[in-house]
């Protein structure tokens, strides 16, 4: 197991999903963490759940769309423990409603969504990494998607905003690769978290069957998964591996669709009926 044991370790949205997976798999290798979440309330039961698992932890409340929070939420590591070693830019929450193509998104959803998902790791980075330049060593992870590397129909904003992401996390690992600190990203494929699996899987168990058998490993993915990578990215283990955007996904990128293939066309047109697990 990678050993994390002293390192200070901030996870933004690390309260659920797959930054709460990333929490407990962080404190599981020995780091302290600071979950920072918007909601503290779920961030307290699962810090509670890390410290009877003898991991250390703290919360605090934070909303990465402010730059304010942001700056509260490292000064918070300094303060429970002097140091930053680990910074997680994981958190994001879709605003309501449809995204759509350029004729659709407005011009106060681009705004919105740019603002969670591109500059809140601009700034989370930003005032995180003098913090690493005073010990000389830091290792900061941005979680990006698939979506980052392949595009959906109508999901302007949020593509746009991971493919950042992945350029972002390559121009500041370039930028400070040099002062001791690594920068890589994590593209997670589908991860079923608490959230997606009431609001999405819980009825339609079928449709979930559908999405795995679209990955080469035959499942998708847990939290825990996303929070395994982690720990080998911020790990000594991983001391030469910097700017680099990992796909965590089972195998979805690498494959051809292949339900696209001739064969399987034809198979589909035959059995429509039969073959079309999603709800309507
Ligand atoms: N779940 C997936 O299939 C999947 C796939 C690829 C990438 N991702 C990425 O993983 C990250 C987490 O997604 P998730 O599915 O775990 O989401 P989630 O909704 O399950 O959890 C998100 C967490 O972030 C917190 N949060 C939301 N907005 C916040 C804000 N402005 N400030 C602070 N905290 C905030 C929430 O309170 C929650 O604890 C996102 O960046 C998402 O794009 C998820």
């Amino acid at each position: 197991m990678f050993d994390l044991t002293d390192r200070v370790a901030i996870v933004t949205g690390g309260a659920q999903g797959v930054g709460g997976g990333i929490s407990r798999m962080l404190a599981r290798a020995g780091a302290k963490v600071l979950i920072a979440d918007l909601d503290l309330e779920t961030a307290e039961d699962t810090a509670n759940q890390i410290s009877k698992d003898s991991g250390i932890v703290e919360c605090v409340e934070t909303d990465v769309t402010s730059y304010e929070d942001l700056k509260k939420m490292i000064g918070k590591a300094r303060d429970y423990w002097g140091k930053l070693d680990i910074l997680v830019n994981n958190a994001y929450a879709a605003a309501d409603g449809q995204q759509g193509g350029a004729l659709e998104v407005t011009e106060e959803r681009w705004e919105e969504d740019i603002r969670a998902l591109v500059t809140s790791v601009y700034a989370g980075s930003k005032y995180a990494i003098p913090l690493m330049l005073e010990t000389g060593s830091g290792s900061i992870v941005n979680i990006s998607s698939v979506h980052g590397f392949l595009v959906a129909r109508k999901a302007l904003t949020y593509e746009t905003g991971k493919a950042a992401v992945i350029a972002m996390t390559k121009q500041m690992a370039v930028d400070y690769g040099r002062q001791g600190i690594r920068v890589n990203a994590i593209c997670p494929g589908h991860i079923v978290t608490e959230r997606i699996k009431e609001s999405v899987w819980k009825d339609n168990p079928s449709g979930l069957k559908f999405f795995e058998d679209q990955y080469p490993v035959g499942r998708t993915g847990v939290p825990e998964d996303i929070g395994n990578a982690a720990t080998f990215l911020c790990s000594d283990e991983a001391s030469f591996i910097t700017g680099h955007a990992l796909p965590v996904d089972g195998g979805l990128t690498i494959q051809l669709q292949e339900n696209f293939g001739v064969q399987q066309v034809h198979y589909y047109m035959d059995n429509l009926d039969t073959q079309m697990p999603y709800k309507r």
